[in-house]
């Protein structure tokens, strides 16, 4: 195999300014993928998308902490810039950034993004602040880097009705691309905090996927009362991992997140649950069969 070259890091936005100044002058689309850095196949799959659709593609690395509550895992968050990199230049990614604290929030910084209804229930209830750090760091980047095209995965569905809710409110001038969620070959979704699991506990975790597919079963199979889904869910979840505490469990229309009664239509499945000290969220857009 040839030899990868590694992306151009940098860590200001100057730096990047200048940069992505003759990559903008000579009519390539740009592309952004926002990561906390800890790659794994669900970012590189990102990496890849933007390769086929965009000429250059940007990833930036950054733990953002207004994103994170007190108590959750801001300092432990992995970081793990040397073997990003590698794996972003076998990706060929042309450029990095990987800002400091002092880049992002300057210490007179006073602006958030309030993101209204579609951030408020499931985790903007349970992780207050946290869609208002998120939508506040998205729009910060795609103000710095500019891109054409950025893209984020369909596992944070919450995140990204909450990033297009504030794109099109905002005007952003950026197509957003939401890719599927990439999974282990046991069905566990990717996830930087999948590390924090011990082995007995990465195996109770399967009970998230599976309760994802048994309420694709319940509804293929005509059943229409969410709450029978949800009360089926819940069993499948405790019976798999008993220690699991649910932060929640629902059923919600796909675009506003409002909570679904009756399945008439297209529906997501959305769980977060805590297994040991590990927090997973997980979904599923659950369509009915249609009965001949
Ligand atoms: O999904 C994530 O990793 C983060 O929430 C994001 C979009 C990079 C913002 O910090």
């Amino acid at each position: 195999m040839p030899p990868t070259s590694q992306p151009e890091l940098v860590t200001t936005v100057a730096e990047l300014r200048a940069a992505l100044g003759s990559v903008r002058r000579g009519g390539k689309t740009i592309a952004l993928i926002p990561t906390m850095g800890d790659l794994h196949e669900g970012h590189l799959s990102l990496v890849r998308a933007a390769k086929q659709e965009c000429d250059y593609t940007v990833v930036s690395i950054y733990v953002n902490p207004s994103q994170f509550g007190r108590g959750e895992d801001l300092d432990k968050y992995p970081r793990t810039l040397r073997t990003d990199l590698d794996a972003l230049a076998e990706c060929g990614v042309e450029l990095v950034l990987a800002p400091g604290d002092d880049e992002v929030y300057r210490p007179q910084h006073a602006t958030w993004v309030e993101v209204g209804a579609v951030g408020e229930p499931l985790e903007g209830r349970h992780r207050p602040d946290h869609f208002r750090g998120v939508a506040t760091i998205v729009l910060k980047l795609l103000n710095m880097v500019g891109p054409d095209v950025a893209y984020f995965g369909q596992k944070d569905y919450q995140q990204a009705l909450v990033i297009r809710q504030m794109v099109e409110d905002l005007d952003v001038p950026v197509e957003l691309r939401i890719c599927p969620t990439v999974r282990e070959p046991d069905g566990l979704a990717m996830s930087s905090r999948n590390a924090y699991l011990s082995p007995e506990a990465r195996q109770r975790s399967l009970a998230l996927h599976r309760s994802l597919e048994l309420a694709e079963q319940l509804i293929a199979a005509g059943q229409c009362s969410a709450q029978s889904i949800l009360d089926r869910m819940q069993q499948e979840l405790l019976t798999a991992a008993d220690d699991a505490r649910i932060d929640y469990l629902a059923l919600a229309d796909p675009d506003t997140l409002e909570p679904v009664h009756e399945i008439r239509g297209p529906v997501v499945a959305l769980l977060a649950v805590h297994i040991e000290n590990t927090r997973l969220i997980d979904n599923r857009i659950l369509q009915m069969t249609k009965h001949k």
